[in-house]
């Protein structure tokens, strides 16, 4: 048995988590710092390390709490260590060091990326019922301060896209749609991972976040644009879905964003160093917003789906067998990319591992989660342990 004390800093999310066996989340605990960077449309990095500092020593406080387990019965602590800002990662690894310098227990360093893969495996109670007897009344999988996007979801029957599915079993086709990544993974198992295709340009959450900013739709975007796009017609407009050269399991989505853009506001006119559009978002009536948003989302979840097809296909040309495919990050938040997946999974007889949605954004019981696996195989890190900005 292992009970990981799980922490996430790596953007605007102070999260802390206790998850036993990589698999039971006993409390999930998120302070979100949507509210500080709102009227800047995206995230501060100095705003977001000082609020990290006043957030992390209540955050896990409550983590523990919620899952009664005094902080001396935990067997390890796990840190997302990369990618992200380096200085919301510094605060997070400085707590992670400094708990487990003083308990003497081991510190496992997580990648961020990786760990949204592993979301999918976990189990809270809202998920299975009442299976699990160890975790009673008490110790519920708790998120009393977690954002709660489950419930700010648009779509009409969120439990058909949320059933209990079996197991992850590997090896495995992965992907990880976040606001900085958009990775095609091969995995033999949850630690053993070989990069298939990255983004050569923005992420996919990063397009939503940028198409709601030209939408005007706040901040943060993916989850307004989510919502609008419901109300309007996906085939009104003919965005682009870029799948770069034949072979290629790359993405690239800056040309959608592109489109979008000379499709609201018109093409620019350049004069010397400034540039002047013929329309503004503010002319849209709400059903041609609405329109827009819908256009948009479908041409980036095509273009997802269209990827994963591809890799999957490469991957069995190949000879490896992939026995599942899991999907991770904020945009697996996404309603029509979880309808999309599940019907491409029906099709051509593929499990689909999506996470809960409070593990889609991020969250520190995917990092303890995935530490567990790290535990098991004796993979420590010692205080020398670096913050490191990029993922692989
Ligand atoms: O994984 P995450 O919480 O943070 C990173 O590691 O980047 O992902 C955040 C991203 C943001 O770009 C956000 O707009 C996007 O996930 N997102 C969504 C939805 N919910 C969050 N994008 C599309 N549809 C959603 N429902
Ligand atoms: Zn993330």
């Amino acid at each position: 048995m292992s009970l990981i004390l799980g922490i996430e800093t790596s953007c605007d999310e102070t999260a802390g988590a206790v998850v036993e066996d990589g698999l039971w989340v006993r409390s999930n605990v998120i302070a979100s710092q949507h509210e500080l960077h709102e009227r800047f449309a995206g995230v501060v990095p100095e705003v977001a390390s000082r609020a990290h500092l006043e957030r992390l020593g209540p955050v896990l406080q409550e983590a523990l709490r919620i899952a009664t387990t005094p902080i001396d019965r935990i067997d390890a602590v796990a840190i997302g260590h990369r990618p992200g800002l380096i200085g919301s990662l510094m605060i997070g690894l400085g707590g992670a060091k400094t708990i487990a310098w003083s308990l003497g227990k081991p510190l496992i360093g997580i990648n961020h990326i990786h760990a949204h893969l592993y979301a999918a495996s976990l189990k809270s109670e809202e998920q299975v019922g009442q299976s699990k007897d160890s975790i009673d009344d008490g110790k519920k999988a708790n998120d009393a301060k977690c954002e709660p996007q489950n419930k700010q979801l648009p779509v009409a029957n969120l439990s058909s896209l949320f059933t209990l599915r079996p197991s992850v079993t590997y090896p495995a086709l992965g992907l990880v749609v976040s606001g900085g990544h958009s990775n095609l993974y091969e995995l033999k198992s949850p630690t053993d991972l070989t990069l298939l295709g990255r983004t050569i340009d923005d992420a996919v959450g990063e397009a939503f976040d940028k198409a709601a900013v030209i939408l005007k739709l706040g901040y943060p975007g993916g989850p307004a644009l989510d919502k609008l796009a419901q109300s309007g017609n996906p085939d009104a407009h003919q965005l682009p879905r870029s799948l770069l050269a034949k072979e290629s399991l790359d993405f690239s989505f800056s040309g959608l964003k592109t489109a979008l853009l000379y499709t609201v506001r018109g093409k620019p006119r350049v004069r010397g160093k400034r540039a002047s559009f013929e329309r503004s978002a503010d002319d849209l009536s709400d059903s041609q917003r609405a329109d827009l948003a819908a256009s948009f989302q479908a041409a980036a979840i095509e273009t997802l789906i269209l990827k994963i097809k591809r890799a999957w296909d490469m991957l069995l040309a190949a000879g490896r067998q992939p026995r599942c495919l899991i999907i991770g990050g904020g945009v697996s938040a996404n309603s029509l990319l979880r309808q999309r997946a599940m019907e491409l999974g029906e099709h051509r007889s593929i499990e689909v591992h999506l996470p809960a949605f409070d593990y889609c954004l991020d969250n520190a019981a995917m990092i303890a989660g995935l530490a567990h696996h790290h535990f098991i195989e004796g993979r420590f890190d010692n205080l020398e342990l670096p913050a490191v900005a990029t993922s692989e």
